[in-house]
Formats: structure tokens, C-alpha cells, sequence
């Protein structure tokens, strides 16, 4: 982790009980503690799971989702990238790409279980003879897929889906495991309850600002238009992650980009820092398994767009495993975006424009 930026006055709000209640009445805060709880009892639901599909021939690994459990495709992807032994993408979409079919293995993961492009998807892919595994707390994609005789990983209901990361990204992981399609995830999956429960404990609401990094960095972006910059593989899947839970939880605009590709466009319009609309703040998510000419590009770029923007800070992890980085960057950057929430005084639970979307469009 990087040293404790300068503490900001947004920030040590921040650790007045009463302001934590009043603009999050419903205390989503406390969802956003539980995660490193849910991550273990979600191993143990897709443990339970039964009658998954044969593997023999598989040619692909497909994850179906939208937002909040879209991401567990990006994690997905990234945390088996180097184990697979077949090419593993994240789809968000009605439509599902020509090479979807029987030799794909399907992940359906929807956490309402009625998400339209989800369960068109899952429509289309079971159309094809995919290989389907459902995950969800119910609605239609849990009686489709029971109908179809398809396993369900039924996961517990009553959250955000966005604050159910843990029960929604970790079955497709553990299946994949017990598919034989994961070697070397159990240890990775040991490791992150270890490292996402540390984490949490020290963004937790009772550690004061001074000394708690996701409260210090959402006192700094206060104000600011945040920018979430990672690098290829886990730390991008990360980025993307906070750069919704800022959308949702924070209720701002934000952007998200990854090494090295940024060095071949982004880069161009931040050194040109006359175009920027507003103050920026770049957070990047950094770790000890960056390939070096990687970390290198990402000293080099920080130093030559250091004036176009208001601040540049790190959040680093020393975890081991590409699935423990990513649990421990999701962890922080949930907290933070919540406490950006609410030192804006906006509370981080509605998500009020998607809650109309779906309703005006009967979905
Ligand atoms: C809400 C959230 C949304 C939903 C998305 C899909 O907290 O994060 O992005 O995840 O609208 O809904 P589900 O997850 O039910 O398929």
C-alpha cells in the first residue's frame, strides 16, 4: 500500500459517526465490509453445486453478466488468463459472438436473476448446446436453468448486486476448479480471504482518516474528476471495478484506461491539458507482478502528465496471486468509492437512473 496521502477535511468527516449515518441511511457501508465474509461462504455454495457439465473437448469459457455481476467476468478473465488451458471472455450483451457453442462452458451469472441481455443470452447460448452453469439468487434464470436441468449456484439474495461481488464472482472460479480447468486456485482463493479481510480492517469506518487510505483518497477526489489507471490483467479488471463502483456508489463520472495501451492514446489528450474539463485525480492500482517494462511506462507516464492533473496516487498490493491483487484492490476501491459517496453527502445505495432504465423498458 502506498503511504497515507495528506489527510483532506472531506476525509476526516469521514470519521464522524454521524455523517456516515446520515447520508448513508441504509448503511450500505456495512455490505461493503461483508465482502471478504462472502467470499468464503461462496466457495462453499459452488462446492455444494452438482451435476456439472462434462469438460471433455472444451474449446472456450464464456461468462454472461451485466454490471455489477458482469465484473465477475472481467475477474474471471483475468485470474484464469494464465491457468485455463482455453481462452476465457466476459460477454455483455443480448447478442453472443459465432463461436459460442457446444464446446463453450457458460457461465449465466445474473444476481436478480432477470436481467433482459443476460437471460437473452443465456436463451441463445442454451439454444446452442453450450455447457451452462447459472448463477443467481432466483428469477427467471434460476427456473430456466433448473428447467433445463442445468446446475444453479443459488446464492444468497438481499444485497446491491454490486455489493455481492463475493457471491457472484467466486462460483464460476471454484467450478472451473473442480472442472479441473483452475490448477493452483485454492491456494489463490486462501490467500484472498486472507488478504481481502486485512484490507477491509484497514478501510474500516472505525480506522481514523489519517491513517486509512480509501478515506483519504475519497476526501482528495472530492471535487475531482477521477481517473483509475491499472495495468493489463488483474489490476485492469480492478480498475474497471472501481470505475463503476465510483458511477454507482460515488454517483460520479469516471474514466478507466490500462497499461500499455493508455501510452498509445489517453496519454495524448492528458498532456494536452488544455482540452481537460475539470480537476483530475489518477488513481493507479500497482502491484509486484507487473511485467517491468510495464511498471516502468507507468513512472515514465505519471512524471510527464504530473502537471495537467491535481494528483496522481498509488494503491499497491503485495499479494501473491493475480486473484488476491484483485480482491484487494475490489476491497479498497469498494471503500472508497462509498466514502466518496458519502463525503459528497450523496448516498451510495439508490442507483436511481438504472432502477428507471429497467422499469421503462419492462425489464
Ligand atoms: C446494482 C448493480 C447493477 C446490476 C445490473 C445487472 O447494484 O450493480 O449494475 O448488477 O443492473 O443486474 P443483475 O446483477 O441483477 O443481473
Amino acid at each position: 500500500m502506498t503511504a497515507t496521502p495528506a489527510t483532506t477535511p472531506e476525509a476526516l468527516k469521514l470519521d464522524d459517526p454521524a455523517t456516515l449515518a446520515e447520508a448513508d441511511p441504509t448503511d450500505f457501508l456495512s455490505a461493503v465490509e461483508g465482502l471478504p465474509a462472502q467470499l468464503g461462504e461462496a466457495v462453499g455454495l459452488a462446492d455444494a453445486a452438482e451435476d456439472l457439465p462434462d469438460v471433455t473437448g472444451l474449446g472456450s469459457i464464456a461468462v454472461l453478466g451485466m454490471g455489477g455481476s458482469g465484473i465477475s467476468g472481467e475477474l474471471c478473465r483475468a485470474v484464469l488468463a494464465p491457468l485455463a488451458p482455453v481462452p476465457v471472455a466476459t460477454l455483455r450483451d443480448y447478442d453472443i459472438p459465432a463461436w459460442v457453442g457446444k464446446d463453450t462452458l457458460v457461465f449465466a451469472v445474473s444476481y436478480s436473476g432477470n436481467t433482459e441481455e443476460t437471460l437473452t443470452a443465456f436463451r441463445q447460448a442454451a439454444a446452442r448446446g453450450a455447457r451452462i452453469v447459472a448463477v443467481t439468487t432466483g428469477g427467471a434464470l434460476a427456473q430456466e436453468a433448473a428447467a433445463s436441468g442445468y446446475p444453479v449456484v443459488a446464492v444468497p439474495g438481499g444485497l446491491m448486486p454490486r455489493a455481492a461481488l463475493g457471491y457472484v464472482a467466486i462460483p464460476p472460479l471454484v467450478v472451473c476448479n473442480r472442472l479441473g480447468l483452475a490448477p493452483g486456485i485454492d491456494t489463490a482463493i486462501d490467500e484472498a480471504l486472507e488478504v481481502a479481510a486485512r484490507r477491509a480492517a484497514a478501510c474500516h469506518r472505525s480506522v481514523p482518516a489519517a491513517s486509512n487510505l480509501a478515506k483519504t483518497l475519497a476526501g482528495r477526489l472530492v471535487g475531482r474528476l477521477p481517473l483509475v489507471w491499472g495495468s493489463e490483467g488483474t489490476a485492469g479488471a480492478a480498475a474497471y471495478r472501481l470505475k463503476c463502483q465510483l458511477n454507482e456508489n460515488a454517483k460520479v463520472i469516471a474514466n478507466w484506461a490500462v497499461f500499455p495501451e493508455l501510452n498509445h492514446n489517453e496519454v495524448v489528450g492528458l498532456y494536452h491539458s488544455e482540452t481537460i474539463p475539470a480537476p483530475l485525480g489518477i488513481l493507479v492500482l500497482r502491484h509486484v507482478g507487473e511485467n517491468p517494462r510495464t511498471a516502468r511506462r507507468i513512472e515514465v507516464t505519471t512524471s510527464l502528465i504530473a502537471d495537467s492533473v491535481d494528483f496522481v496516487e498509488e494503491i499497491w498490493t503485495t499479494a501473491a496471486s493475480p486473484l488476491a491483487r484483485l480482491l484487494d484492490f475490489v476491497v479498497a476501491g469498494d471503500h472508497l468509492s462509498t466514502y466518496l459517496g458519502i463525503a459528497r453527502g450523496a448516498d451510495p445505495a439508490p442507483i436511481v437512473v438504472i432502477d428507471l432504465l429497467k422499469a421503462a423498458l419492462g425489464s
